[in-house]
């Protein structure tokens, strides 16, 4: 149904529609469904246009035009797909245990084998065929001239078959030993093996109007006919008959009901609708014939000939006859033509005797009576042959004849002399069984119509599963990301913590660094404050010579201000009270790691005062490498006079003594 809201058209105009649907997807892409069943193409195309939210045809016309891929998807959706592995079981037992292997028995060591899985779809019935043909020739299948020729008017249908791989589900049916021999693993998925893959070649072919594959030893066509009108089911048939060899088989399968296969084939199992093409050899001929006037709807007429003589006595009794009755020669010439007959077709007997019967275009006799059947009665093939025929009359229902053709034997001889036509009006049963036909084909479209709707639900079944499958593997795939979007916050809990718990670290440490920091800055106040009050000139450099610290006795001593040393190099710095000549003596010592103690040095202050002092230098090393250096200068000019003087004393001590 194309929608709740779609808008109706007249019933009429929306048939029109429909055709005109159909009309467009032969022009675009070729596909003639004229022929095809209206109801399924109906559902089909409205079931397009609610996908398509079209609300009427015209709509969905007028969507074909600007979008024509839809044209595939539309095609898609008419040409009904479904089957599967093995589909209808009991057929396949049937083909197992009897038909193949009954190919197989007529068939010469190293002869062609020829099988046709007509309407193939998706490839399961052309492999199942080829996978019962491996089972049932054995070893020899590897190297045997077998081909399966699996065709389908749908293209992508045939390009999945030819790549032979289905999902699980696709092969539930194939029976687990020929699973196990046939299939084999394949991604996830399922292919079908080599060995059966050589044997089977895919094509795209439309059954109506491309050449049928020949010589065919076994042709498969099941569920395709049901889509088809009765005139192309027999255009179809009539074609299969020209595919196969003579004894090979037509599978039609047990949802097909064509009463014409009965007519060209020979029923070899009815329950399965297995036919035979020219069973039986005096058959043949017929069947050949049977088909040729099918196809051709024509008749052959014979020349006309001779007249032969009659017996009177015979004329008589036919005159007398209320049935219309036509006696002829063994070569048809007309020889008595009854009164009756003459009442029936309003021709008296003058103007047909000695003509051919079927060269006078009788009405009610038809071709295949005068043609076939004549010649099995004539032949002694059969006792006796009947045969429908009716003649139309303008304005009212037409006359309805059975017409019985015997053979007409001289008395006490075998010999056939000619042929008797006895003609019956059976206008009354006609109708009867004309009412009873109409009855019987309703039910037949009935059941054809029950079955498509059977296909479309087992379609849309398989639809629906395949979006639930969707859907679960969608579902699937949430919950799997929810599982890792799980375990990505765990990590990240995780990671918290641990970060937390070096910030705790990092803060104990910080407060332990920032007392460090505390202490050394106390003893650096310290240490300073010390160095600042010592009496002895205090000075540290680092290795290149610059002053680090210079306490308040150098600035005594040196005459240089902390403010101004501090920073700059010693062993360039003007120093105002020691000769050039120290200095320099102090740096090489110190540039070669070497120590100078107690070594005196005189001074001289800008002012004039002169001094000495005793200089200690000592490199500081770490491990052999030289960090910087102390030197100390410690004044000995005081000591020096304070020891002169008492030098003096002691020396005026000991004089006065002496004097005294
Ligand atoms: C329901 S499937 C039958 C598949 C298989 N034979 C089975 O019975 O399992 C019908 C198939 O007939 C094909 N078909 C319809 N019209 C056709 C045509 N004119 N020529 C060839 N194939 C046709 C469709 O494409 C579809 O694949």
């Amino acid at each position: 149904m194309a929608g709740n809201g779609a808008r109706r058209e007249p019933a009429a105009a929306r048939e029109a529609q429909i055709e005109g649907i159909i009309e467009s997807v032969r022009q675009a892409r070729n596909f003639d469904f004229r022929n095809y069943k209206r109801a399924t193409l109906k559902r089909r195309i409205e079931r397009r246009m609610s996908d398509r939210r079209c609300r009427s045809v015209s709509d969905y016309q007028a969507l074909l035009e600007k979008d024509p891929s839809e044209y595939d998807n539309l095609l898609g959706s008419l040409l009904i797909k479904v089957t599967s592995f093995f589909r209808d079981p009991d057929l396949w037992e049937q083909m197992a245990r009897k038909t193949i292997p009954q190919i197989l028995a007529e068939k010469r060591a190293g002869e062609e084998i020829r099988v046709w899985s007509a309407g193939s779809a998706t490839g399961e019935e052309a492999y199942t065929l080829g996978m019962l043909f491996a089972e049932a020739m054995g070893p020899s299948f590897g190297t045997a001239d077998i081909k399966v020729f699996a065709t389908d008017l749908d293209e992508k249908a045939v390009g999945y078959g030819r790549r032979g791989v289905y999902t699980a589900q696709q092969i539930e049916g194939v029976p687990r030993k020929l699973r196990e021999r046939w299939l084999e693993p394949e991604g996830g998925n399922f292919a079908v093996k080599k060995e059966i893959r050589r044997a089977v070649v895919f094509g795209v072919h439309n059954l109506t109007s491309d050449a049928p594959i020949s010589r065919l030893d076994l042709l498969v066509c099941r569920n395709v006919f049901i889509y088809l009108n009765a005139g192309l089911q027999k255009r179809v048939l009539t074609r299969f008959h020209y595919a196969l060899r003579r004894n090979g088989l037509l599978v039609l399968g047990k949802s097909e009901l064509i009463p014409f296969a009965g007519k060209i084939f020979e029923p070899a199992d009815l329950g399965q609708r297995i036919y035979r093409k020219n069973g039986r050899r005096n058959a043949a001929l017929g069947q050949v014939r049977l088909v040729n006037l099918l196809e051709q709807e024509t008749v052959s007429r014979a020349d006309p000939a001779e007249p032969a003589p009659t017996e009177q006595f015979h004329r008589d009794v036919l005159q007398a006859i209320e049935a219309p009755v036509i006696a002829t020669a063994p070569d048809g010439t007309v020889l008595s033509w009854n009164a009756a007959a003459v009442g029936l077709w309003g021709r008296p007997e003058a103007e047909v005797q000695g003509k051919k019967l079927a060269s006078l275009g009788v009405p009610g006799l038809t071709g295949e009576l005068l043609v076939e059947r004549s010649a099995r009665v004539r032949e002694g093939r059969s006792p006796r042959e009947q045969s429908a025929g009716s003649i139309a009359r303008p304005g009212k229902p037409s006359v309805q004849l059975q017409v019985v053709v015997m053979p007409l034997r001289a008395i006490g001889s075998q010999e056939i002399q000619g042929l008797v036509y006895v003609v019956q009006d059976v206008t009354a049963v006609a109708e009867l069984q004309d009412e009873l036909r109409k009855v019987s084909s309703e039910r037949q479209s009935a059941h054809d119509e029950l079955q498509t709707i059977n296909e479309e639900l087992q379609s849309s079944n398989e639809e629906l599963e395949t979006t639930n499958e969707a859907l679960q593997s969608a579902n699937e795939e949430l919950q799997t990301t929810n599982e890792e979007l799980q375990s990505t916050n765990e990590e990240l809990e995780t990671i918290n913590e641990e970060m937390q718990s070096t910030n705790a670290e990092l803060d104990a440490t910080n407060r332990e660094l920032a007392a460090r920091t505390d202490e050394m800055n106390q003893l650096a106040f310290l240490q300073r404050t010390i160095i600042r009050s010592l009496s002895s000139a205090v000075i540290v450099t680092d290795p290149k010579g610059r002053i680090t610290l210079w306490n308040l006795a150098a600035e005594r001593l040196l005459g240089v201000a902390e403010q101004e040393a501090t920073g700059q190099n010693l062993w360039t710095l003007h120093l105002p009270s020691l000769s050039r000549a120290v200095v320099n003596r102090l740096r090489k010592a110190l540039g070669q790691n070497q120590a100078i103690r107690g070594e005196e040095v005189h001074y001289e202050m800008p002012n004039g005062a002169k001094g000495q002092a005793l200089v200690a230098a000592v490199p500081i090393l770490d491990d052999g490498d030289a960090k910087g250096a102390v030197i100390l200068f410690d004044d000995t000019t005081r000591l020096r006079s304070v020891t002169s003087e008492l030098t003096q004393l002691k020396a005026k001590n000991n004089g006065s003594r002496q004097a005294d």
